[in-house]
This record gives C-alpha cells, structure tokens and sequence, in this order.
C-alpha cells in the first residue's frame, strides 16, 4: 500500500511539472504492471515519456499502470509478454514502435528470485531463472542495440548482492552479474552511438517478491546506514535521472542504491 501512496507522487505531477526532461521521449519497461517496475513506468511518464508497460499475467494491473498515466495526461501502452521468450521480446519491441514511432529507453527490470544453497538448486528453477534473467536481458539489449535512437538510454535493474555473496543467493546474483557485464559489453558498442548503458543495483525493496521475507526487513533496516529497506520509488528516481540527458556522460556502470547497506 506504501509503495502505491508513494507512486501517486508522481501522478500528482504529471500534469504540473513544467520541467519535464523526458518530453518526446519514448520508453519500454519490462515487468512494469507491479513493483520497481512499476514505479519506473509512472516516474518516466511523470517526466514526459511515452511508456510500453510489459507485463506476464496479470493484464488487469498492466491497464492499471496505463490508465494511471492516461488519465493524468500522459502516454502509454500495456504490452503482455514473457521476457524470458525470445518472440515476445521482438513482439514487445515492434508492439512499442508501432505505437510510439521509435523507441529511446528500454529499461531491463524483468527478473525472477532463486533461493537456496547452490547444492538444492532445482536445475527445473535455474534454468527458469537462466531464460527471463539472462536470456531475456540479452534478447531486449540485441533488440534495443539493433532498434534504439541515437542518444537512447538503457537501464538494466541488477541486485547490491553482486558486489558480495550472499548464502543462498548464489544463482540469481550469478545471472545479475551476468546482466550487469551484458550492459558493460554493450556500452562499448553503442558508445559511438550516444547510447549510454547503466546497471543500478538496488538493495532490498518492499515489493511483492520480498512480501515472503518482510519478517526481516527490521532486521535489514536496522543494518542500513539510512536506516529502512528500500521503496521502488528510490530505485525509480535513479532510473529516471540515468534516462535524462543529465546522465549522457555516464556509461558502463554499476550504480548501488541501498541506503548504504554494502
Ligand atoms: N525487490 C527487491 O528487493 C529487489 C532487490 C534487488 C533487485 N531486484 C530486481 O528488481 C527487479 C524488479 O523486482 P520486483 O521486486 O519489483 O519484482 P516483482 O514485484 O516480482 O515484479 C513483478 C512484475 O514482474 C512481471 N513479470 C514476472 N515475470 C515476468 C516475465 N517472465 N516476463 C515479463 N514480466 C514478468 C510481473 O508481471 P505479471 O504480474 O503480469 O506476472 C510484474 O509486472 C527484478 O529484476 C529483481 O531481481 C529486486
């Protein structure tokens, strides 16, 4: 409920902001009907983009993202598809520029949780894991290099459990590191280009994926120099000053949003 309370922030402000750095701009997110994701989409939209909202399932919570920004002014589409499928990434991408024309932002958010010590891992679940983590970025990054405008920006969402190792967490941050060196690969590439390639790596964030842990979230703010876990609103607002022309000298890298957790 907080996180929704918070996001309103940026409905509020949709229509009153005259500074708006992202006008004329347009923006696919994946997995953007719930969570960071989420919260990505309506900050973009806040500052002036039109947004492609990528959802798996859940159609309705993707109509409610657009219907926010539709109705505070904005631009957007709900666009169903599995990341971790290498032909809904191409549908998600052509759905994107048949409604916007051509396409600025693509923000990697999509990305599915692995828990447990490497000797228990179910390979059913890591290779799960392997097509919407690795897969699926890499399929949006080759689609994003081949399609983006000059000057675009691109965000991938990785996690702060790559900058150490976390028990239990082995498998997913190995396929976060591999999202964080893609986008490294990538803005050696597209440099030439002025399409710049970044990776924030948020600490832990109240969201539905951490709904099952939040008996420990005391416990982590109490480890946190800024003293609470993360909304996805701190994730979004870092997101959407990489995608602003603010950010056009920053490339290649690893960006920790964790209220100072290391
Ligand atoms: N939460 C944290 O503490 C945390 C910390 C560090 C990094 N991250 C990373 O941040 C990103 C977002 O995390 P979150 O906590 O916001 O996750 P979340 O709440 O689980 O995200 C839900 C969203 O993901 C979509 N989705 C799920 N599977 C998909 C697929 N195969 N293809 C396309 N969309 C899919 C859902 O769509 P439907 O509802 O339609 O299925 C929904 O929009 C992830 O990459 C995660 O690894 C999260």
């Amino acid at each position: 409920m907080l996180a929704l309370i918070y996001s309103d922030r940026y409905i509020n402000r949709m229509n009153t902001d005259p500074t708006k750095k992202l006008s004329g701009k347009s923006a696919l997110v994946t997995a953007s009907s719930r969570g960071i994701g989420r919260a990505i989409a309506l900050r973009l939209a806040a500052d002036g983009a039109r947004v492609a909202v990528n959802y798996h399932r859940d159609d309705r919570a993707a109509q409610d993202v657009v219907g926010a920004i539709t109705a505070a002014g904005g631009q957007a589409i709900a666009v169903q598809g599995d990341v971790g499928v290498q032909a809904d990434v191409e549908r998600l991408f052509k759905e994107a520029v048949a409604a916007f024309g051509s396409l600025d932002i693509l923000v990697n958010n999509a990305g599915l949780g692995a828990h447990g010590p490497i000797a228990e891992i179910d390979t059913a679940l890591l290779d799960r894991v392997v097509d919407v983590n690795v897969k699926g970025t890499f399929y949006a990054l080759q689609q994003a290099a081949r399609l983006l405008n000059d000057g675009g920006r691109i965000v991938n969402i990785s996690t702060g459990y790559t900058r150490s190792a976390f028990p239990g967490f082995g498998v997913y941050t190995a396929t976060k590191a591999a999202v964080e060196h893609l986008g490294l690969a990538l803005s050696k590439e597209l440099g030439a280009r002025r399409i710049t390639v970044n990776s924030v790596l948020p600490g832990l964030v109240d969201t539905d994926q951490t709904a099952p842990i939040r008996d420990q979230f005391a416990a982590v703010a109490a480890m946190t120099p800024l003293g609470r876990v993360g909304e996805p609103e701190d994730i979004a607002d870092i997101v959407a000053f990489l995608a602003t022309d603010d950010a056009r000298w920053v490339t290649g890298q690893r960006i920790a949003a964790a209220g100072g957790l290391a």
